[in-house]
């Protein structure tokens, strides 16, 4: 038996990745009928309400794959029920629903904390206090996870709080990215790749997540964030580390996420000596009919001071002997030329290699590709936290941002403009 509660359960996140997702796994007939989907959330919403919010969302999230046979078996999953997180006395409602003490040992719960990192200290508490953390519950949390290494570390201290490590899934939903995942087997599966993936065959290595989205809705947090914290701290760098880690002594989750973490523990440090030649911060300015961020952020019901970056380009080292005097270029903005993500290794001695990550390459039509909420949160079902992050590797990453947050203050860092709809400043 398995009980998914989402908190935050009519949210932006639920609405528009996780209900697709579980909506996709039950239509592929890995989800047991005698699953439970909980939706929780603060809101007092009649069942038949909830039930046709959630109808009308999915079709319009997923189209053509709804039809209303799979969405009878799906509906049949769930439920909702009105808590109010940050309080106490709601949470009676969800002990009595989830019925731990009577039902038979190894019924699978799962909690999703689709919510700020706000109130995940209350949720962690309440579950604990009501008794809802039983043997075979897991955890799952989303990003920001912090927004430096202290901020993190009191995150991770709340929930480690309630729950072990063992049972905690830190989503980065780039590793859900099927690319993504196929590295490490397109690197260790025995062919030739592996001989000469080091410096004496690489010259140097590109990693680039290029958007065409402004800052749109989210000026508010996207401002306070700057780009370097919302997508190089966790997806730029997670990339970074299966391109560059050693051969894991296994393939179990925790030997990839020691083999990880070596590669961030090694990263030279991007501080005030270097700063000005290994990294560039920059917005977009209004060009080829496109507003500029300052303009955007105006449209903002709260006031933007406009000091956050929305494009990064940093020149990384590693101080690991294979890739001794090899640099790694990352780079990600919005309002670029186009939508993709990509990692080129250029070799010194023979043709480029292009790992595409999105868009992926049109295949079959039948195929359908499947998102990276759907692998990840079957991974979760699984018990198999090889794709979710581990929390030494968040806080070594926080390490490193840290430090180039604080040498951009501390030099003065100019904010470069680069027009919108271009490929932004490059540090090559
Ligand atoms: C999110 C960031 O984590 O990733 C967004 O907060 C960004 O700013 C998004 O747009 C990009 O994800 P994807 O999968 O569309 O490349």
């Amino acid at each position: 038996m398995l009980d998914i509660v989402i908190f935050g359960g009519v949210g932006d996140l639920s609405l528009r990745k996780l209900l697709p997702a579980l909506y996709y796994l039950k239509l592929d007939g890995k989800l047991a009928t005698n699953s439970r989907i909980l939706c929780v959330s603060r809101a007092k919403i009649d069942y038949e309400d909830f039930l046709a919010l959630v109808e009308e969302r999915l079709k319009h999230f997923i189209n053509d794959d709804f039809n209303d046979d799979s969405w009878r078996d799906f509906s049949e999953l769930l439920q909702y029920i009105d808590i109010d997180l940050g309080g106490k006395k709601d949470w009676k409602k969800l002990s009595r629903c989830l019925d731990i003490t009577n039902s038979k040992v190894g019924k699978k719960i799962i909690y999703y904390f689709s919510v700020p990192p706000t109130i995940f200290a209350p949720i962690s508490k309440e579950l604990k206090t009501n008794g809802l953390n039983a043997e075979n519950t897991r955890v799952v949390v989303e990003k920001p996870l912090g927004e430096s290494l202290k901020s993190a570390e009191i995150i991770n201290d709340i929930i480690r709080d309630s729950f072990e490590e063992r049972q905690i899934y830190r989503i980065d939903h780039y590793l859900g990215k099927v690319p993504v995942q196929n590295i490490p087997k397109l690197r260790f599966d025995g062919g030739e790749l592996e001989e000469i993936w080091n410096n004496d065959h690489v010259e140097d290595i590109e990693i680039t997540v290029s958007e065409t989205v402004g800052v749109e809705s989210r000026a508010e947090f996207l401002d306070r964030a700057g780009i370097l914290r919302d997508m190089v701290q966790n997806h730029l760098m997670q990339l970074l580390t299966y391109i560059a880690m050693e051969k894991p002594k296994s393939f179990d989750a925790d030997d990839i996420r020691d083999a990880k973490l070596e590669v961030i523990n090694a990263l030279c440090p991007i501080g005030v000596d270097n700063v000005n030649t290994h990294s560039i911060r920059a917005q977009y300015g209004s060009s080829n009919g496109l507003s500029s961020y300052q303009d955007d952020i105006k449209l903002s019901k709260n006031k933007v001071s406009g000091t956050g970056e929305t494009y990064v380009a940093l020149k990384v080292n590693i101080d690991m002997l294979r890739w001794h005097n090899v640099p790694f270029y990352l780079r990600t903005g919005k309002r670029l030329t186009a939508r993709f993500a990509e990692i080129i290794v250029n070799f010194k001695d023979r043709e480029p290699l292009t790992i595409p990550i999105q868009p992926l390459p049109v295949m079959e039509k039948e195929m359908r590709i499947r998102e990276a909420y759907e692998l990840l949160l079957f991974d979760v079902i699984n018990g198999d936290q090889t794709h979710f992050v581990r929390g030494d590797e968040i806080m070594s990453s926080w390490k490193w941002i840290d430090r180039i947050r604080s040498a951009w203050d501390t030099v003065n860092m100019p904010m470069r403009i680069y027009p919108s709809g271009s490929e932004g400043p490059m540090i090559k």
